[in-house]
């Protein structure tokens, strides 16, 4: 498909670069470095749309971890959220006791990420902190508090470094907005 070969034909902008995204990744793993000396923290990848920011954040962090993985469904293939979330994939390591790092691509409506948390508070860890990537400041539906942000960012689709349009583009090495007519 064109998208593979030529994905910058379907580009309208390109938000951040690869320099841009792996210097503050940079940046947020030697924070969470810091503030987990001494802990022995459990990251939670919320998969698919993390995937490649927490590949990169891992290599960041230089304390001793765990990682699992959940996946979530609401989006369906449409760009809006349904609020209709269902678990694809629970976490498989006892959360009870852990001090929990939720790691997730991007912070939109809120719903997921709430739902996520409220899920992980009820199997009572010792603490709960989420990071994102991306936070699109002005397309919240349910108020949330993160820990950890890459990245503020306009309320538009964006695609690439992991998150995906109907499945495409999640190699990207940038993140991008795309053209109108996807
Ligand atoms: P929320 O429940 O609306 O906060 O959305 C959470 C999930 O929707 C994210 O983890 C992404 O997987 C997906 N999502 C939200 N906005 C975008 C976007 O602009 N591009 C790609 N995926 C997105
Ligand atoms: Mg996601």
């Amino acid at each position: 498909m064109d998208q593979f070969k030529n994905p910058s034909k379907y580009v309208e902008k390109i938000l951040l670069n690869e320099e841009t995204i792996l210097q503050r990744v940079q940046e947020l793993g030697k924070q969470i470095t810091k503030d987990y000396q001494n802990k022995d923290v459990l990251l939670i990848c919320v998969l698919k749309g993390a995937l490649v920011f927490f590949a990169d954040l891992i290599r960041d962090i230089n304390i001793h971890f765990d990682f699992d993985f959940v996946q979530l469904s609401s989006y369906g293939n449409s760009t809006q959220s349904s609020g209709n979330i269902v678990f694809l994939r629970k976490p498989l390591i006892d959360i009870n006791d852990r001090d929990i790092l939720v790691v997730d691509d991007i912070l939109d409506s809120g719903l997921t990420l709430s739902y996520l948390k409220s899920y992980l508070l009820s199997k009572n860890p010792s603490s709960l902190k989420i990071c994102v990537l991306l936070n699109k400041v002005s397309h919240r539906i349910q108020p949330i508090e993160v820990d950890y942000i890459g990245f503020n960012i306009p309320d538009e689709f964006v695609v690439g470094y992991g998150l995906d349009f109907n499945d495409m583009y999640r190699g990207l090495r940038y993140i991008a907005v795309l053209k109108d007519e996807n």
